[in-house]
């Protein structure tokens, strides 16, 4: 069904290489690595070609599908390189750094329609949100709003061992774009398109040397009518499991690891989410294996891929109101 290729091998490329290993007709044929070492490295460890140059990578491999797991700042041009050279592409999250540079991916898409391209927001796959998502499309009643806590702990080490981590230019933001932007997107996938944001967004509780956030309060109205509020820092003591509430007219779903749905006659419901065995981090989700072995199943329906650069860039277009909003980044703030 296809030959894949991970372009960046840094810490969550190793889902992708198990996600990849795990789907029966889909082979690694190369990796990439602007590192020469790291490249090799993975390229020893899969017995497959290793690349510092992505561009050279597209030219020499016949590949079908490449994986885009570098830094924010670097999936962008990537992934439009792919998409010229008629590779498809299944991108780490988010989808650029920036609105500007999601847009122009979003253009190139719109230029390669037979060439199709997704974004990794596994959170979508996870049992107890298929059930909020089915509930509400099968007609759950009026969406009222929710809100959302990502309280998660990151260290000084964290960002010093990756430097483009706490960095603007490199990455485009802190806790909104790296961690919670997951929860963000389901959010706005379940309550509806976000049409204004208020914000209060602010850094400097970690350590020095950072220049991105570290906490963000937002406000969300929704096009459905529905408010949501939204609360993330990666300065908290320990990895709280994310908190999600949706309130239709006839429901609450409320997800904490598992989902409890608390209907309006009393009624109470339970969906446990999936275990799976990884060698991922527990709180990047379980379901990356899912979604890219969803994306290699569709690869060949003429349909785009349902996570698409334009779905994905309505995330990043929150984010970039939020800063606006608060001010979050502006000389004196
Ligand atoms: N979906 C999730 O839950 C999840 C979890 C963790 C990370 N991520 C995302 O995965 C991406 C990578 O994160 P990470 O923590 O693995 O970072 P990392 O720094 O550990 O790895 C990135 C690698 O990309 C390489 N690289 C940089 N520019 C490159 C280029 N132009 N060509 C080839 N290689 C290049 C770097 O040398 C590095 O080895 C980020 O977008 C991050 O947000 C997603």
């Amino acid at each position: 069904m296809g030959r894949a290729a991970v372009i960046g091998c840094g810490d969550i490329s190793i889902v992708h290489f198990e996600a990849i290993g795990a789907i029966s007709d889909v082979t690694l044929v190369a990796v990439c690595d602007l590192d020469p070492a790291l490249a090799k490295a993975a390229g020893d460890r899969w017995g497959v070609p290793a690349y510092t140059d992505h561009r050279a990578l597209l030219e020499l491999e016949q590949v079908d599908v490449v994986h885009v797991c570098t830094p924010h700042d670097q999936h962008a041009q990537v992934a439009i390189d792919c998409l010229r050279a008629g590779v498809a592409v299944l991108t780490e999250k988010p989808l650029a750094a920036t609105v500007v540079e999601a847009e122009r991916v979003v253009a190139a898409a719109a230029e390669h329609p037979q060439v199709k391209i997704g974004v990794c927001f596994q959170n979508r796959y996870n049992a107890t949100v298929e059930a909020i998502r089915d509930a509400i499309d099968r007609g759950a009643g009026t969406l009222i709003g929710g809100h959302a806590t990502v309280m998660w702990h990151r260290t000084p080490a964290y960002y010093a061992a990756r430097r483009w981590r706490g960095r603007m230019a490199s990455s485009g933001g802190g806790v909104l774009i790296n961690q919670a932007i997951h929860t963000l997107d389901l959010l706005q996938w379940l309550l509806g398109d976000v049409v204004s944001v208020g914000a209060q967004v602010s850094g400097g509780r970690i350590g020095p040397g950072i220049d991105v956030e570290d906490t963000a309060t937002l406000i969300l109205d929704h096009a459905t009518g529905a408010r949501s509020v939204f609360v993330a820092t990666n300065a908290n003591v320990v990895d709280s499991p994310v908190a999600l509430e949706i309130d239709t007219e006839r429901a609450s779903f409320f997800v904490r690891d598992d989902l409890t749905i608390r209907h309006v006659d009393g009624r109470i419901e339970k969906v446990a989410e999936r275990r799976v065995e990884t060698a991922g981090r527990g709180y990047w989700g379980v379901s990356h294996q899912r979604l890219i072995a969803d994306f290699y199943a569709r690869l060949d329906e003429p349909e785009p891929f349902w996570i698409s650069p334009g779905e994905a860039t309505k995330s990043l277009r929150i984010i970039a109101a939020a800063y606006e909003a608060s001010g979050f980044g502006r000389p004196g703030r």
